[in-house]
């Protein structure tokens, strides 16, 4: 033992047990250098768009509502919805299910620890516990969950209800991002059908996160800046902790709300949108007091489709500005790269 709650490097401590442990400080290996640590102080951002999808169906508000789309994904490239189709029940069933996986033993949830970024499901802490230099105050665990007979047998069989409450969710999600992209592709003037049957064969990794009252939340984050590298992320939080950059590159603290959902753009809108839309660079910050879950639904194309800007997008004045990339691609790009470092929307940019 080197300290207080800490470990030797091959010992995998997941931030569960260090909460559980009641350590009054974090580990060093938490610390973040000053230059990187979160302003925790930032009032909670309420003029943030809230999208009311319900008008999506009604033919009269489809274009407002459709504006007002394309005003968040050109200021922000994010948004939440409300009235977005999923019922709370469900909702509250995968939180809860979230809960009782992550108050299972150490024990139990090593059988599905994996730093193997190509694996179909995998449990971890912080970003990759075998190569961070820095960790982050984050326990979680991914599954592929599309088509979902394809994964389920491989999700956690243990607590006996996660298959079918986080199934019920998965798919759920599925269905809103499909609506999310039709809507989305139509304020690029892009024809969605074209897409269509790779939006419906694409990829869908659901990463369910953790992040445990931090006795220092100021020197800490649960996940650095970043973007998702998919088409869209929607993301289902307990409570507040989510920071987001606007287009001025200033951070704002997303609000909770009740039952609403976030969406959030990933690298390969900001591709095929050919810079248009640009993803959004999110980061994740802790409480003293309270733990948050968040379920992250990660959409992409299939994992081998590699996507360019659309040709629609490119002109003599739009000249194309990033390489075409695929998930494996991207997969490939964190098995050796460190995300936290640079970001992998930066190695795929044309140098103009
Ligand atoms: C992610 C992510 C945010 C959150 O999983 O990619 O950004 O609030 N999660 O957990
Ligand atoms: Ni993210």
């Amino acid at each position: 033992m080197e300290g207080e709650g800490e470990c030797s490097d091959n010992l995998f401590t997941s931030v569960m047990t260090l909460t559980k442990m009641r350590v009054p400080h974090v580990p060093q290996r938490y610390v973040l250098p000053p230059s990187q640590r979160p302003n925790l102080t930032l009032d909670l951002t309420t003029t943030l768009p809230i999208i009311d999808l319900s008008t999506l169906h009604h033919a009269s508000q489809r274009s407002l509502t459709l504006d007002t789309i394309q005003g968040a994904c050109k200021e922000l490239g994010f948004f939440q919805v409300v009235n977005h189709g999923i019922p709370l029940p469900v909702i509250h069933d995968a939180l809860a299910a979230a809960t009782e996986f992550f108050n299972l033993s150490l024990e139990e949830k090593m059988t599905l620890l994996s730093d193997n970024v190509h694996n179909p499901v995998r449990y971890g802490t912080s970003l990759n516990h075998a190569s961070d230099k820095v960790h982050y105050w984050r326990d979680f665990i991914k599954h592929y969950s599309h088509p979902i007979s394809d994964w389920i047998h491989l999700w956690p069989s243990n607590p006996p209800s996660y298959k079918d409450k986080m199934g019920n969710y998965a798919k759920a999600v599925q269905v809103l991002h499909k609506q999310l992209m039709e809507a989305i592709l139509e304020t690029l003037g892009l024809n969605f059908g074209n897409l269509q049957k790779e939006i419906e064969e694409g990829n869908q990794l659901m990463a369910i996160n953790c992040y445990p009252a931090c006795p220092e939340p100021d020197l800490t984050l649960g996940m650095p800046p970043h973007s998702d590298y998919g088409t869209l992320t929607v993301l289902l939080q307990s409570g507040p902790g989510l920071q987001l950059q606007d287009n001025k590159k200033k951070w704002l603290s997303v609000p909770f709300v009740e039952g609403a959902l976030l969406v959030q753009l990933g690298d390969q809108i900001e591709v095929m949108s050919n810079g248009q839309y640009k993803s959004v660079v999110h980061q994740v910050t802790l409480s003293a007091e309270n733990k948050r879950l968040s379920i992250a639904s990660l959409h992409s194309l299939p994992i081998n489709k590699k996507i360019g800007p659309a040709p629609e997008l490119v002109d003599e004045q739009h000249p194309v500005s990033y390489n075409e990339f695929s998930f494996r691609d991207f997969l490939d790009y964190i098995s050796s790269n460190d995300i936290a470092d640079k970001r992998f929307i930066d190695s795929i940019k044309k140098s103009v």
